[in-house]
């Protein structure tokens, strides 16, 4: 998915170096060619030579090299990849690019650079969590910075939490998600999926039967046209897709704040069976039997997201797609409900007993819009997923 990308890396002095030797074999493995830089820090905990070796090509590490810099000068050499990678990227490296400092070879490039940067970050937990580092991550991000985890777990100084390198396959996904071509790139596309948990104390729930499975289709078949996905999923039985954000959820509320924050976006997919109440008297202690009777539960009405999202009066989506499962009635129920939610296309389909399509890997539609109702005949789940993606693509190329 990588053939014929340039890949500047830069490797940072931190114990998660030796993962940039594994990242190089990854990308190359997936087509890619890799021009590494190492910082000095970086020469502590990997040598040039394996580098060199693994990449194949000269290890940039001197900003005065003279023979470097005959060959091809730092400028041409920030400026001659499709995507720099910083990985992994330490407090002092993302602290220097905050500031816009270049007082070494892999700071002068990254400020040198008119191409996309994604850094990965390592470090310790204290450091990640320091203030200092989170306005630096926030400069990062506003600036248009990409940033790829960290993730959460054990680290080499023995310290749990946020802080470890991603795994040089999650940074291999981001890569191929940010440079994959398409009819959907530079569009930011958000998915809701699956189902949603609703508690009625720490050990119960309410939820209900969705699968995630046609969520999880739509959103592969949106980023493998290019599409940015962020994937906001209940707790499903079928797992993400590659190459998307996922953001996990429990709650109805927790999904409707996952989607206000992944706003401002060019299209919103709500494939997600969200559930219509709450319990409102959900305990923090589990409820016990008791010889007083059975427990009474309340509930509330949840928020309507796909509606929420389809009023939205500033930064409303281009495009907003609603699902709409059916028992009877199918096409005069999808009907109203496209008018009572204000989206802009319902994707209806018949979940009766015996069309075994909840659950199943089969669907068959109806697609309504303002043109009007169009059915297609049943296929299979990712084959609606494809077309579907299609459609949107052709809908957002027009705006
Ligand atoms: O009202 P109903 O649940 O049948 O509507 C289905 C559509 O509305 C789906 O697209 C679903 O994702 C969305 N929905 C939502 N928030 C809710 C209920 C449904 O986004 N609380």
């Amino acid at each position: 998915m990588l053939a014929g990308k340039r890949i500047l890396l830069i490797i940072g002095g931190g114990i998660a170096a030796y993962k940039s030797l594994e990242l190089i074999r990854r990308l190359q493995d997936a087509g890619a060619s890799v021009s590494p830089v190492l910082t000095r820090a970086g020469e502590e905990f990997v040598t040039p030579l394996s580098v060199s070796a693994l990449s194949g090509t000269a290890v940039h590490r001197d900003l005065f090299d003279l023979t470097a810099e005959a060959e091809m000068g730092h400028i041409q050499l920030s400026r001659s990849a499709d995507l720099v990678v910083v990985a992994p990227a330490t407090a002092d490296l993302m602290a220097k690019m905050a500031q816009g400092l270049a007082n070494d070879l892999a700071s002068t490039l990254l400020l040198a650079t008119d191409t996309q940067v994604m850094v990965a970050p390592a470090m310790n937990v204290r450091m990640w969590d320091h203030p200092a580092t989170q306005r630096n991550l926030a400069t990062l991000r506003a600036d248009g910075v990409k940033v790829i985890g960290p993730n959460e777990g054990g680290m080499a100084c023995g310290e749990f939490g946020p802080g470890r390198l991603s795994e040089p396959d999650e940074i291999v996904a981001a890569v191929e998600r940010q440079l994959a071509d398409g009819p959907l790139k530079g569009k930011r596309v958000l998915v809701t999926s699956g189902p949603t948990h609703e508690p009625i104390d720490p050990v119960r729930y309410i939820a209900n039967r969705s699968s995630g499975a046609q969520g999880v289709a739509l959103a592969r078949a949106l980023a493998s046209r290019g599409g940015e996905v962020v994937f906001v999923t209940g707790p499903a039985s079928v797992a993400p897709p590659d190459g998307v954000e996922v953001v996990p959820v429990e709650s109805a509320h927790d999904m409707l704040a996952a989607v206000e924050a992944a706003l401002p976006v060019d299209a919103a997919v709500c494939a997600a069976a969200v559930a219509d109440w709450r319990v409102t008297s959900a305990s923090d202690r589990k409820l016990k039997k008791s010889k007083d009777g059975l427990p009474v539960l309340a509930f509330a009405e949840n928020p309507d997201i796909l509606k929420t999202i389809s009023h939205l009066e500033d930064g409303r989506p281009s495009l907003v797609v609603g699902f709409a499962a059916e028992t009877h009635d199918v096409l005069q129920n999808a009907t109203a409900k496209r008018k009572r939610k204000g989206c802009d296309w319902i994707v209806a389909n018949d979940v009766s007993e015996g069309t075994g399509i909840m659950g199943g890997t089969e669907n068959a539609v109806t697609l309504i819009s303002d043109a009007g109702a169009e059915s297609w005949p049943r296929m299979a789940k990712s084959e609606v997923a494809s077309q579907l993606a299609d459609r949107i693509a052709a809908a957002l190329a027009k705006d």
